[in-house]
């Protein structure tokens, strides 16, 4: 089957309980195409979540791909570690990095995909010169550190240019994913000004039944994503 049109979910664990995350992990594992695992280091954000120990036990026993997600202010010297520790992809904030192409070409040779991710009040144009070189933009849609805040719909116009750029290239077109507030009230608008892949973290964990969760989310994302 063609990928075209197909949308990706991307659970985030932040909002899981983080002495059960195995059982958790299991809960949504069969209708989730990913694990989005966010490392915060308290000083790229004002948050910590994982050391890298712990991550490295979470990526062992994860039964999803892990979508790793660095929100630490040294992505030159961390982005490489999360790839020898096995992550499907490892996504740097551009904010932090000192050499975003020495990044990229250190998380590939380690064996893991490359994502780049800007901050609300970051341009897209600070990263549109990496596009032919990533699997994956991210674009967040909250200020990065916390589960459960408010779906900045002022970031849509964002999204769609980047879907813009994304669509003119022939061959290489990167996962456009969006992080932050994504619910059932979100994610149509989001997937509308094209994103493909999305983060959720409070509107899966939070719900009484995490799995039929993901199902709902995937639908309205396929739904609304006319790409
Ligand atoms: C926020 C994190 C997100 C977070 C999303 O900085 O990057 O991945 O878990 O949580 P929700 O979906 O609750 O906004
Ligand atoms: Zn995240």
């Amino acid at each position: 089957m063609s990928d075209i049109g197909k949308v990706f979910i991307s659970p985030s664990i932040l909002n899981a309980d983080f002495n059960e995350l195995e059982k958790e992990i299991t809960r949504i594992a069969r209708v989730s195409d990913y694990l989005h695992l966010d490392i915060m280091d308290n000083k790229f954000v004002p948050n910590f979540t994982f050391t890298f120990d712990r991550a490295s036990q979470i990526i062992s026993f994860s039964e999803l791909p892990v979508d790793a997600h660095l929100m630490v202010d040294d992505p030159d010297i961390q982005a490489p570690r999360y790839a020898q520790a096995g992550c499907d992809s490892v996504t740097f904030h551009i904010e932090a990095a000192k050499n975003a192409k020495d990044i990229i070409k250190n998380i590939r040779s380690n064996g893991s995909k490359v994502g780049v991710a800007i901050k609300p009040r970051t341009k897209l144009s600070d990263v549109l010169h990496l596009i032919d070189e990533i699997d994956l933009l991210l674009i967040m849609t909250v200020e990065p550190g916390f589960g459960g805040q408010k779906f900045m719909e002022d970031q849509m116009g964002k999204v769609k240019e980047a879907r813009d750029q994304i669509n003119r290239k022939p061959d290489t077109k990167p996962l456009l994913q969006v992080d932050g507030g994504i619910s059932l009230e979100t994610i149509g608008m989001a997937a509308k000004s094209g994103a493909n892949c999305f983060v959720a973290g409070s509107a899966v964990f939070k719900s009484s039944d995490p799995a039929e969760m993901v199902l709902k989310l995937r639908k309205l994302a396929s739904e609304n994503f006319k790409f």
